[in-house]
């Protein structure tokens, strides 16, 4: 196993506070800072982490190790991506025209076109198509800093193709979750009818492959009897549960996500108070999507009173081809200062730590810290809250995932 030291960083910054998981309340903006700071990496795992002064007395015999300079470069923890949908084919170009000229996102999915237009293009790639497409996804995640991800399979909505996108999402290093449940296909008659054959013949063999499951609980799509039905089914057969909820209606996926212990709910544009107070005492996560209410022209989640009444948040991506194409993280840690008012310190925490407990990984993953994974993202700026004040900014400069250099500007 080689050992990494990174050495001489201007800053190292990692998510601090009680240690709690998920971080809440004032423990979101407990960060940890430290100035001429090193890393060390063994492998896998991070070993030391301290200050230059006192890298003799802390690591002692330096023979063996290699060294990357990190002077004039801040460190932050590989980032964590708990919600993406990199498994698809085709694009919606055409459909983000149309939108630019006045349609909207939901006019175009009741039209058929939408989601189940990505369902087309999909299922037309085949199982190498599928691969090739979510490894390219992947490397654009990497390329801004991230180390961690989920992705989500949801645009097969068959057998076949659903099972080809969880393979794609796990060989391609991300921790697959089955969104069975995103659209009802062509060839059902009703949500009813496709949720009997996705529950039937598709979960068996979709549970083994995946670390989650997920449902889009939103008008002209999944109502709250049917997220329960396949939510239930899918918490029997060991899977960790999501759900998307609140995007454009407040239709119960809160409420429903307490009851059934979700790890999270997704999006919450449209949550009221009533559903802010009810996430805030509950142990369900909420994960905010700002780049998808920006790209779709929606209000932006209630960030804020959340974080404020003691919600656990996380904040990722949504990357996909029709509400939020982007893969980049730094760009939501932007849009979270300046849209969702958090502090940068608090969009850390929630691309970090929070949103591995959204994946079950917090114990590892989400921290520079010994014993933690050796995933660090070099940023190449002074101060590490440029992560979120470069606005769309190049300054991801080197990023390295299990104490190797994955990717190099
Ligand atoms: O999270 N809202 C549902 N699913 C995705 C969008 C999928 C699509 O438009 O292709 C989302 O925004
Ligand atoms: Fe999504």
């Amino acid at each position: 196993m080689t050992r990494l030291l990174v050495r001489g960083l201007a800053q190292l910054v990692t998510p601090g506070g009680s240690g709690k998981l998920p971080r809440r309340g004032h423990d979101l903006a407990a960060v940890e800072v430290l100035d001429d700071a090193f890393v060390l990496c063994d492998g896998e795992r991070i070993e030391a982490v301290g200050r230059m002064r006192e890298l003799a007395q802390i690591v002692g015999d330096l023979a063996e190790v290699e060294e990357l300079d990190g002077s004039g470069r801040c460190a932050v923890p590989g980032l964590v991506d708990c919600h993406t949908h990199p498994a698809w084919g085709g694009d919606r170009v055409e459909e983000f025209s149309l939108r630019a000229a006045g349609a909207s996102y939901e006019q175009l999915h009741a039209a058929g076109g939408g989601i189940l237009s990505t369902v087309a293009a999909t299922r037309a790639l085949g199982a190498d198509g599928l691969r090739e497409r979510v490894a390219r996804h992947a490397a654009w995640l990497l390329r801004h800093g991230t180390t961690t991800w989920e992705g989500k399979s949801g645009y097969g909505l068959d057998l076949t193709t659903e099972l080809e996108s969880l393979r794609a999402v796990r060989t391609a290093g991300g921790s697959p979750t089955w969104l069975g449940a995103h659209a009802v296909p062509p060839e059902f008659a009703s949500a009813d009818a496709y949720l009997d054959f996705a529950l039937s013949d598709v979960l068996p063999e979709a549970a083994p492959l995946a670390d989650a499951a997920d449902v889009f609980l939103e008008r002209g799509a999944f109502d709250a009897a049917q997220a329960r039905r396949f939510l239930e089914a899918c918490g029997a057969a060991g899977l960790a549960l999501r759900l998307h909820g609140d995007q454009f209606t407040e239709s119960g996926a809160i409420p429903l996500a307490v009851e059934l212990g979700a790890r999270s709910v997704d999006h919450l544009e449209a949550t009221t108070e009533g559903g802010v107070a009810t996430l805030a005492a509950s142990g369900v996560a909420g994960v905010l999507l700002p780049a998808s209410a920006l790209f779709l022209d929606r209000p932006m989640p209630p960030a804020r009173a959340l974080v404020d009444a003691g919600a656990a948040i996380a904040l990722a991506t949504d990357f996909n081809p029709g509400s939020s194409f982007t893969t980049s993280l730094p760009f939501v840690c932007s849009l979270a200062c300046t849209q969702l008012h958090l502090s940068p310190a608090e969009a850390l925490t929630a691309v970090t730590v929070n949103a591995a407990h959204v994946l079950g990984i917090a114990d590892r993953a989400g921290r520079i810290a010994p014993g933690c994974a050796a995933d660090l993202v070099l940023l190449d700026a002074p101060d590490w809250r440029y992560l979120a004040y470069h606005l769309a900014g190049d300054i991801v400069e080197t990023v390295v995932k299990s104490g190797r250099i994955a990717y190099q500007r």
